[in-house]
C-alpha cells in the first residue's frame, strides 16, 4: 500500500464534504468533480521531470522551467470526462485519450465498450482518471491496456476509493501509484463505495432513471 496517497489538503475535505451530499445537484456536482481532479492533479504532478527554457521578458532573459515530457490524460468513461475537463484548465497542452467502461451490476466486472488510445507511448506521463474506485476491475483493466501501449509514467487518480478496491489496485499493479481524495468505509453488498457519493456518472450528466 505503499504508493497509495489519500490528500491531506483541507480544500480537498471541503468539497468531498459538498460532492457526497444528496442536496447537490448535477451542475453544482460538475463543478466540485473539476476542482477536485485540479487539486489532485496538482499533487499527482509535483514530481514531474522539467527541463530549462530561456524566456524573454519585456526587462531581459529569464531562465525558467517547463515540463520535459507530454502529459496524456486518461479518464475512464463516463464519469472521468469531467475529472479529465478540470486537469486541462491545469495542463492545456495534455492528450487526452479514452476508454469506455461499463461495470456490470451482477458480476461487477467491466465491460469495455470504447477504445482511443495512442499506437505507443514514449516517455510520457499518463494521468489515468476516474472519481470511483471500488472494486478497481475498470481501473486495473483501464491501466492493464496503458502498459502495453511501453513504458511510461503511469498514475491513477479518483475523487473516492474504497479499501477493498485500494488493496486489489495496488496487488495488481504495485508500481503505479493511487491519488486519492479519500477512502471510505467499505464497499457495500451491490458494490458500491459507503458511504461515498452514489453513481458518479449518473449525478454528473443528470442519468436519474
Ligand atoms: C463507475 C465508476 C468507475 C467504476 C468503478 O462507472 O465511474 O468507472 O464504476 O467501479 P469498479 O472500481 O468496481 O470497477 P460505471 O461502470 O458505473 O459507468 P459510468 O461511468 O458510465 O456511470
Ligand atoms: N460507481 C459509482 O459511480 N459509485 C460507486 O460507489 C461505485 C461504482
Amino acid at each position: 500500500m505503499s504508493l497509495v496517497y489519500p490528500s491531506s489538503h483541507p480544500l480537498v475535505f471541503e468539497k468531498l464534504a459538498a460532492l457526497r451530499s444528496i442536496e447537490t445537484r448535477p451542475p453544482e456536482f460538475r463543478r466540485l468533480v473539476r476542482s477536485l481532479a485540479q487539486l489532485l492533479a496538482f499533487e499527482a504532478t509535483a514530481d514531474l521531470p522539467t527541463r530549462e527554457v530561456t524566456v524573454t521578458t519585456p526587462l531581459g532573459a529569464a531562465t525558467c522551467r517547463v515540463l520535459s515530457d507530454p502529459v496524456l490524460i486518461v479518464p475512464i468513461l463516463r464519469a472521468g470526462l469531467g475529472m479529465a475537463d478540470g486537469i486541462l484548465d491545469l495542463i492545456p497542452d495534455a492528450q487526452v485519450w479514452h476508454v469506455g467502461l461499463k461495470r456490470d451490476e451482477t458480476t461487477l466486472l467491466p465491460a469495455e465498450y470504447y477504445r482511443r488510445l495512442p499506437e505507443q507511448l514514449h516517455k510520457a506521463t499518463v494521468l489515468v482518471v476516474d472519481p470511483m474506485l471500488a472494486t478497481a476491475g475498470s481501473a486495473v483493466h483501464a491501466c492493464e491496456l496503458i502498459r502495453k501501449l511501453g513504458p511510461c509514467r503511469l498514475k491513477f487518480l479518483a475523487l473516492i476509493a474504497a479499501p477493498e478496491g485500494v488493496e486489489h489496485f495496488s496487488r495488481m499493479m504495485p508500481d503505479v501509484p493511487i491519488h486519492v481524495g479519500v477512502i471510505d468505509e467499505r464497499l457495500n453488498e451491490v458494490g458500491y463505495i459507503y458511504p461515498g457519493l452514489g453513481d458518479a456518472g449518473d449525478r454528473q450528466f443528470a442519468t436519474f432513471e
